[in-house]
C-alpha cells in the first residue's frame, strides 16, 4: 500500500475500483477552487509558524512551492490526477513532490473538512463581489434606457390587460429596484459567508495551539465560525447565496418574458439588436429573441440548484458528510449562469430600441385613462363607487362607438354625468394621466427623473 497515491490508504487492504474512484472524486470540478485553496493553505502555514508549530524554513519552502504550483495552474501546466481525489490532495501532493517533508507538515492541525469549507467561503466571497459589480452594470444600463424614456408613454398592465398609462422609464426603474434588492441580498449573505472555518479541523478542533483569529485576519474574514461542528458541516451560506441568485434570475426571467412579448409583432413595442437574436432554419421571416428566452430557461437551472442544495443539506447528521461534496457543481453552475446572464443582459439592454409610436397607440386602445376620469369625478364631489359606475357606462358606450375615451366629445361624456365639463380633456390624455401621478414612486415623468437621480447617487454614477 506504500505505493498508493491516496494519502489515507494506509488502513485499507484493497484498492478502490476505477468506478468508485471516479464516483467519489471531485477534482474534475473542485479544481476551480485551486487558487483559494492555496490562499487558505498559505494563511494556515503562516499561522502555524507564528504559533511555533511550523519552522521558518518549512514556511519559506511552502511559500515558494505554492508559488510555483500557482504559476503552473494559471498556465495550465498542472496535471490534475483523479487518483488524488480532490483539489486539496492534488495540490498537497505536488507540494510534497516539490519541497519534501515541509509539504507533509502543511496539513498539521487541519483537515480537508475545514479546508474545503474555507475554500467554498473564499470562492463565494469573490463571486458575491463580482456579481454585485455586474448587477450594478445592468442597473446602469437600465438607468440609461429609463433616462432616455422618462416621458415615453406606454400602457401599464395588470392581468396583461391595459390598465393605466405609465412611462417606459418607470417600467425600467421597477427592474432597477428589484436588482437593487438583489444586490443587497448578496451583500448581506456575504457577511455570513465571510467567517473562518479553519481550525475546526475534522470536527472537534485541534490539539495544536492555533490562533484562528490570526488566520481569519490573514484571509480577510470578519471573524471565525465559533463552533467546530457547525463550521465543517453547514452550508447554509451557500444556500443563501444560491437563493439570492435564484431571485436575481427570477427577476430577469420576468424582464425576459416582457421583452419577448414586447418584441412580438402583436405588441411591436421594442426591438432587440440582431446580435441577441437568431433566425429560423425554415421560416425566413423569423427573428427570435433567443437570449431572453434562454435567460427565462436558465432561471430553472438556478432554482433547481437552490432546491438541490436544500435537499442535500436536509437530514444530514452533524458533522461533515461526504454528501457535501455535491454542493459544488450546483454552486459553480449558479455562479456561471449569473455571471454570464448579467453580463449579456447589460449589453442587451443597451441594444433595445423603443417604438414609442406603437406604445402610444396601444395606450389609446385600452381605455387606459378610465381611472383618471373616475378620479376627476371624485374631485368634483362624486363618491368613488358612483364615479366608477359612471365611467363604466362611458367605457361601454365608447366601446360601442369604437373610440377611446379621449376621442369622445365633451357633450357625449356629459350625458353620463353633469359634473363632466370641458376641463375633462386634460385628464383623458395619457400625458395628463402620467403628469398627475406626481408623488414619490409615481409614474409622472418628473418623478421618474427624480428616481433616476436617486439611483445615480446611490450607485455613485
Ligand atoms: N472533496 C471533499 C468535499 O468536497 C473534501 C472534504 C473531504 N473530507 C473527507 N473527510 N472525505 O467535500
Amino acid at each position: 500500500m506504500e505505493t498508493s497515491n491516496k494519502t489515507w490508504s494506509g488502513r485499507f487492504t484493497e484498492p478502490v475500483s476505477d468506478l468508485v474512484k471516479r464516483y467519489t472524486a471531485s477534482v474534475t470540478f473542485d479544481k476551480r477552487m485551486a487558487e483559494v485553496d492555496i490562499q487558505g493553505s498559505l494563511a494556515h502555514a503562516a499561522m502555524l509558524n507564528q504559533v511555533g508549530v511550523l519552522s521558518d524554513e518549512d514556511l519559506a519552502a511552502i511559500v515558494t512551492g505554492m508559488d510555483e504550483i500557482l504559476q503552473d495552474i494559471r498556465q495550465g501546466r498542472f496535471e490534475w490526477d483523479i487518483d488524488l481525489e480532490d483539489v486539496h490532495m492534488n495540490i498537497e501532493r505536488r507540494l510534497t513532490e516539490k519541497i519534501g517533508d515541509a509539504g507533509k507538515r502543511l496539513h498539521t492541525g487541519r483537515s480537508r473538512n475545514d479546508q474545503v469549507a474555507t475554500d467554498i467561503r473564499l470562492y463565494l466571497r469573490g463571486a458575491s463581489d463580482d456579481i454585485g459589480g455586474l448587477i450594478r452594470e445592468l442597473q446602469k444600463s437600465l438607468l440609461a434606457l429609463a433616462e432616455k424614456h422618462a416621458a415615453t408613454v406606454m400602457p401599464g398592465f395588470t392581468h396583461l390587460q391595459v390598465a393605466q398609462p405609465v412611462t417606459f422609464g418607470h417600467h425600467m426603474l421597477a427592474y432597477v429596484e428589484m436588482l437593487g434588492r438583489d444586490a443587497e441580498r448578496f451583500v448581506d449573505c456575504r457577511r455570513r459567508i465571510n467567517r473562518l472555518p479553519l481550525g475546526a479541523a475534522a470536527l472537534a478542533g485541534t490539539t495544536y495551539p492555533i490562533d484562528r483569529h490570526l488566520t481569519a485576519q490573514l484571509l480577510g474574514f470578519d471573524g471565525v465560525c465559533e463552533n467546530s461542528l457547525d463550521a465543517v458541516s453547514d452550508r447554509d451560506f451557500a444556500i443563501e447565496f444560491t437563493a439570492a441568485g435564484a431571485l436575481t434570475m427570477t427577476h430577469l426571467s420576468r424582464l425576459s418574458e416582457e421583452l419577448i412579448l414586447w418584441m412580438s409583432p402583436r405588441f411591436g413595442f421594442i426591438d432587440i439588436a440582431d446580435r441577441f437574436c437568431t433566425g429560423s432554419s425554415i421560416m425566413p421571416q423569423k427573428k427570435n429573441p433567443d437570449v431572453p428566452e434562454l435567460v427565462r430557461g436558465k432561471t430553472g437551472r438556478v432554482n433547481g440548484a437552490l432546491i438541490g442544495l436544500l435537499t442535500l443539506m436536509k437530514g444530514q447528521p452533524l458533522a461533515y458528510n461526504k454528501d457535501n461534496q455535491e454542493d459544488k457543481e450546483p454552486l459553480f453552475d449558479t455562479v456561471d449562469t449569473l455571471v454570464d446572464t448579467l453580463r449579456i443582459y447589460a449589453d442587451m439592454m443597451q441594444g433595445v430600441t423603443v417604438k414609442a409610436d406603437a406604445m402610444a397607440r396601444a395606450v389609446r386602445q385600452g381605455f387606459a385613462t378610465a381611472t383618471d376620469l373616475a378620479d376627476y369625478l371624485v374631485k368634483k364631489g362624486l363618491p368613488f363607487r358612483d364615479a366608477h359606475e359612471v365611467v363604466a357606462r362611458a367605457v361601454r358606450y365608447a366601446e360601442e362607438e369604437k373610440k377611446d375615451l379621449a376621442d369622445l366629445q365633451v357633450v357625449e361624456l356629459a350625458t353620463f354625468s353633469p359634473l363632466i365639463t370641458a376641463d375633462v380633456l386634460n385628464v383623458l390624455t395619457p400625458e395628463g394621466s402620467l403628469a398627475s401621478r406626481d408623488h414619490i414612486g409615481g409614474t409622472a415623468p418628473n418623478q421618474v427623473r427624480a428616481a433616476i437621480e436617486r439611483w445615480k447617487s446611490r450607485l455613485a454614477l
